[in-house]
């Protein structure tokens, strides 16, 4: 099929390398012309494992191209995928849709002949309604250009499997389009094996994406509140989580304690969910999710607190090591990071942070410029009076204590992450302290 992806940030960029390889002709849209350079020349501008070689396999194939045309695209495409963000508004937890509304008012007026446009953004309920009459308006072609909601699910780190293998497409179809179900599965026919389809109509798709992350946010800071109760009673929450986690009613995922969910999405989800469930008068349904942000924000603040314990009481004049800026391992992306937002209010408190991450240096850098970065974990942990470490890469927890010990002006390691091996860390000499443990 000739597919089009509008948008190509981490979502576009998979859904389109990802499409290719299953054996469609693709053509990726944006707006960015070093993008579309970048992206032609099998460059990714982010860092995503497998990614960058697919790119460049599926560029090279001649079925991936990329293009800055909206006139080009629409001539192109029977199917126009809207990969665009969706990021939270500078004056409230709502979700900013203009990004949206921008592609669909460039692409819609240069549709001459019927075609399906598939929204995968994270958007508010509501939002596809809205944008199947904007386009049928604007496009030439009117009630020919239908719209359908196909959510995306994949995590970054494992974009690219998460697209080629799917736990399930959830395809939101309108009464008045039913046919678009029958391309979207043409679409997705390649996946081997095929996942489980769910049609529904267009708000219940929207809604299952965002309960989705409502959901794993919450199971996240679920755990992270049993970690402050813990806190207050010597109890250990990684022995509570591992003892929860042999019910399969529970189940063990997304419920490792620590410093908590950041990213480009869970966190600017459940406000954006919270924001137009006010809006549909069922605020009160969501509230729960505003003590869901709240548990995950205080874990920031508690590693800051227990950082300044262990300096004794002050952080002016202390070297701190931080481990880690991403917001996950396997990942570059600092929006919202845990890890780098308590770096920065370490240096605020007075603290001279030392920082290192494997991938997201430069990210980190751009937004936070005052902080200290090293070029490895050994050398940021270099003279440090404490080593914190927020983000749970491999190198980290395969590091020998005894040689991080050997460079630090005191052993003191506080693990944001639960990710070290506590016993092997102690006979290395270290004091070890971490969230929700005594
Ligand atoms: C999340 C969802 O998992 C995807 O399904 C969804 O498609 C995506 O958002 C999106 O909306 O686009 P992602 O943001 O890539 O994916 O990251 P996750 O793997 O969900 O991790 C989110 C955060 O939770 C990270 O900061 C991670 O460190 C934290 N986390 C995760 C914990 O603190 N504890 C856990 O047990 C698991």
């Amino acid at each position: 099929m000739r597919i089009t992806v509008i948008g190509t940030g981490y979502l576009g960029a998979t859904h389109a390398a990802c499409m290719a390889a299953i054996g469609h002709d693709v053509l990726g849209v944006d707006i960015d012309p070093d993008r579309i350079t970048a992206l032609t020349a099998g460059q990714l501008p982010f860092y995503e494992p497998g990614l960058g070689d697919l790119l460049t396999e599926q560029t090279q194939t001649g079925r991936l191209r990329f293009t800055d045309s909206y006139e080009e695209a629409a001539a192109f495409g029977e199917v126009h995928f809207v990969c665009v963000g969706t990021p939270q508004r500078g004056d409230s937890g709502a979700a900013d849709v203009s990004h949206l509304d921008a592609a669909i008012d460039s692409l819609a007026p240069h549709l001459h002949r019927p075609c399906l446009v598939v929204g995968k953004s994270t958007v508010p309920v509501g939002t596809a309604a809205r944008l199947a009459e904007r386009l049928a308006t604007a496009a030439p072609v009117g009630a020919g250009a239908t719209l359908a909601w196909n959510p995306e699910f994949l995590r970054e780190g494992f974009a690219v499997a998460d697209t080629l293998h799917p736990d399930r497409l959830v395809l939101g179809v309108s009464a008045q389009a039913p046919q678009a179900e029958a391309a979207l599965r043409e679409v997705y026919a390649p996946l081997d094996p095929q996942p489980p389809f769910v049609v529904t109509d267009l708000a219940t798709a929207e809604l299952v994406k965002v309960s989705a992350n409502a959901f794993l946010a919450t199971k996240i800071s679920f755990i992270n509140a049993m970690a402050e109760v813990c806190e207050a009673t010597g109890a250990d929450v990684v022995q509570l989580g591992r003892a929860l986690s042999y019910d399969t009613r529970i189940g063990g995922r997304f419920l490792g304690p620590g410093v908590g969910f950041g990213g480009g999405c869970l966190p600017k989800d459940i406000r954006a969910f919270q924001a137009r469930a006010e809006e549909l008068g069922v605020g009160h349904a969501l509230r729960f999710l505003h003590e869901v942000d709240a548990i995950n924000l205080r874990r920031r603040e508690r590693v800051v607190e227990l950082t300044t314990e262990l300096c004794g009481g002050g952080l002016a004049g202390r070297r701190i090591a931080v481990w880690g800026a991403a917001f996950k391992p396997d990942s570059d992306d600092v929006r919202d990071a845990p890890a780098l937002t308590v770096a920065a209010r370490l240096h605020a408190l007075g603290a001279e942070v030392s920082l290192y991450d494997p991938k997201a240096m430069d990210n980190a850098r751009k937004l936070q410029p005052q902080l200290g970065y090293a070029t490895d974990a050994l050398a940021a942990a270099d003279g440090a009076h404490a080593v914190v470490l927020l983000t749970e890469w491999p190198e980290f927890r395969d590091l020998d204590p005894a040689a991080v010990a050997a460079v630090v002006a005191r052993p003191v390691v506080v693990d944001g992450r639960n990710a070290l091996d506590r016993e092997r860390w102690e006979r290395g000499g270290w004091t070890y302290r971490a969230l929700g443990r005594p």
